[in-house]
């Protein structure tokens, strides 16, 4: 597959000092790019960003920048070449004003991002969306795996209160439209729930979720689950999505969609000294198996790293930054 990678040119990547973006730079200063426009939400920490190997020998230029404010959003994205947009409230607890915490910023934070890129000749964003822009979808039929032609059925969300859900599938929604009035390329990823260890100090949603499973938490994630995917999966395929000339359209990010259950008791084998929930049946019942359910991305050549891995990484850097302490048994 051809690529279209000078790696001399800036990019800029929105939310770059949380879970993924500070994967999205990790791996984009291994893959030798050398101008990055880190973009975070003003008065947050990027010093972790600073001590990445060869982050000495590249230019990191900090930009603090709201999304919702477009002047600041336009300077982070000035003079790039392609933009990783990533930021965007990313949390499953219930807001108290979804429209101001969650829908707001998704969308017109996309909204801006896209017109600073459009104004100032960026010539792809690889926009961050989610599998939460494809489900829950009540009508997909339960004999099919998902793929990138499902959308989360809006009403659904509205009447169960989904508002992540909500807000990344009408921030998706509303930059296919502004692509298609505007000429932008646009690319979208739709990470599964995305795992492995954290660069920064913070605990993250997903990550979050592993952790209240370790420690028996019995959701069973009814409207957020398709299955799992490795971080650095995630941020390799972020960046094959910039540098493939070809790439176009949805792109789902999973290694396999899979039900929360069989998740559970996968988690309950590995950990045993952990009490995790074992969940009676299927906590998806519309949900079939596939191993392949990324082959969008396998065909453009991603290898996705067993769960397993994602997993143990992840409880790895849980404990080593005490969100999970290691005396937790199983109380018998
Ligand atoms: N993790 C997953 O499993 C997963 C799966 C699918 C899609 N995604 C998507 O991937 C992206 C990154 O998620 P993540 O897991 O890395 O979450 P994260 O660690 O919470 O990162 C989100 C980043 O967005 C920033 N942000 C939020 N609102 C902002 C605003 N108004 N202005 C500027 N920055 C703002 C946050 O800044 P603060 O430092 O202030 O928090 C944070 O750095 C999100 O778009 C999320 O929806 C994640």
């Amino acid at each position: 597959m051809a690529s279209s990678a000078n790696k001399e040119e800036a990019v800029c990547v929105t939310g770059a000092n949380g879970f993924i973006g500070s994967w999205v730079v990790k791996t984009l200063l291994e893959q030798g790019y050398t101008r990055i426009h880190v973009s975070i939400y003003p008065g947050t920490d990027a010093s972790h960003l600073f001590t990445l190997p060869g982050a000495s020998s590249a230019t990191l230029t900090v930009f603090e920048a709201d999304i919702l404010d477009p002047d600041a959003i336009a300077k982070a994205v000035e003079n790039c070449r392609g933009v990783f947009h990533l930021a965007s409230p990313n949390t499953l607890e219930e807001p108290k004003d979804p429209q101001t915490e969650l829908i707001l910023p998704a969308v017109q934070g996309t909204i801006n991002v896209l017109q600073a890129a459009s104004r100032l000749g960026v010539r792809r964003v690889v926009l961050t969306s989610s599998i939460s822009a494809l489900i829950p979808n009540p009508s997909w039929p339960s004999h099919k795996p998902y793929d990138e032609t499902s959308w989360t059925d809006l009403d659904y969300c509205k009447a169960h209160k989904v508002w992540y859900s909500m807000s990344k599938t009408l921030a998706e929604k509303a930059a296919w439209d502004f692509a298609e009035k505007h000429g932008l390329d646009v690319v979208a990823i739709h990470p599964a729930t995305c795992l492995g260890p954290s660069l920064q100090p913070g605990l993250n949603a997903s990550c979050a979720v592993l952790l209240n499973l370790l420690q028996g938490s019995k959701d069973p994630q009814e409207n957020y689950w398709l299955g799992a995917v490795h971080v650095k999966d995630v941020a390799k395929a972020q960046i094959l999505l910039l540098e493939t000339p070809a790439a176009s359209g949805r792109y789902l990010c999973t290694n396999g969609t899979f039900q929360f259950s069989d998740f559970a008791d996968r988690i309950s084998k590995l950990f045993p000294e952990f009490p995790v929930y074992r969940f009676n049946g299927k906590t998806h019942p519309g949900l079939k198996d596939c191993k392949d359910a990324a082959k969008r991305l396998i065909d453009l050549g991603l290898v996705f790293i067993p769960v397993e891995d994602a997993v143990r990484d992840a409880v790895e850097s849980l404990k080593s930054r005490g969100f999970l302490k290691q005396e937790e048994t199983v109380t018998i």
